[in-house]
């Protein structure tokens, strides 16, 4: 279990204090898979940063098992909107980065990475370079890496933000399929309000200057969930009359 308690963080900019997030409680079980949805500049990454340990709240507390969260650790991993992968590692290398750092053998850490290079559909490309990957393509080996740590939480910063239609509905289709075979718990970060009910059991819309929560919502359509059907479409009005969209 997750809890962000009264948590603040302020910024400075020019000689001005504003607050990136204010005021946020929440508590997020384990083991469900939660979209935090809000315009450009209500928080969200400064949230995950929070969560990830990368930044410390200015106030208030991010607590993991019981425990403040004060630095990032193998129990949390984040993944971004660009993947983040190393232009001087192949594939496969990229994957079993982690594993290397955690001092696994090598032999074992190429069957590990094998087996998510496979869940993405990529063995084929174990040996390429990243640069001769599709966007996609980056999207899913930064997957693969990121499943290969035993974290208990995936923070996804807009992971699939820069992708095309077909590539982001593809990704989402194998995302919800690792959140049913791992069941780890999923925060994972939107703009865009499609996404979040395609994917969430949850959705918190965010609203900016100050960053805050301004609705925490159960999302009970059931899954495999149809973005034609009536009750999608009438859950995406209210929730874009909600951000004011
Ligand atoms: N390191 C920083 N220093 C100053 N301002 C920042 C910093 N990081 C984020 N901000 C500001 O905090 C606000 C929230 O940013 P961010 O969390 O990136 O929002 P989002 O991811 O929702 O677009 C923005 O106004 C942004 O400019
Ligand atoms: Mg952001």
């Amino acid at each position: 279990m997750l809890r962000l308690e009264a948590v603040n963080k302020a910024y400075n900019s020019n000689g001005d204090r504003f607050f990136a997030l204010q005021d946020i409680n929440i508590t997020i079980p384990q083991g469900q898979f939660i979209c935090f949805l809000g315009p450009s500049g209500c928080g969200k990454s400064t949230l995950i940063n929070l969560i990830a340990g990368l930044e410390k709240p200015t106030s208030g507390q991010v607590i993991f098992r019981e425990k403040p969260v004060t630095a990032p650790g193998s129990d949390r991993v984040v993944m971004f909107q660009e993947s983040a992968l190393f232009p001087w590692l192949n594939v496969i290398e990229n994957v079993e980065f982690g594993l290397k750092m955690s001092g696994m053998g090598k032999k074992e850490r190429q069957e590990k990475a094998m087996y998510y290079l496979e869940m993405m559909n990529l063995c084929e490309f174990s040996e390429a370079w990243i640069h001769e990957l599709s966007g996609g393509m980056r999207q899913r080996v930064a997957l693969a890496r990121a499943l290969t740590l035993p974290a208990e939480i995936l923070l996804m910063d807009e992971p699939f933000a820069a992708l095309d239609v077909q590539t982001k509905r593809m990704l989402q289709d194998e995302l919800l399929r690792i959140f049913e075979e791992t069941k780890k718990t999923i925060i994972f970060i939107t703009h865009s309000v499609e996404e979040a009910i395609y994917l969430g059991e949850r959705i918190i819309i965010m609203q900016p200057r100050p960053g805050r929560i301004k609705k925490d919502m159960i999302i009970q359509l059931p899954k495999p969930r149809q973005r034609e059907t009536l009750q999608f479409v009438n859950l995406a009005f209210r929730i874009n009359e909600e951000i004011g969209a």
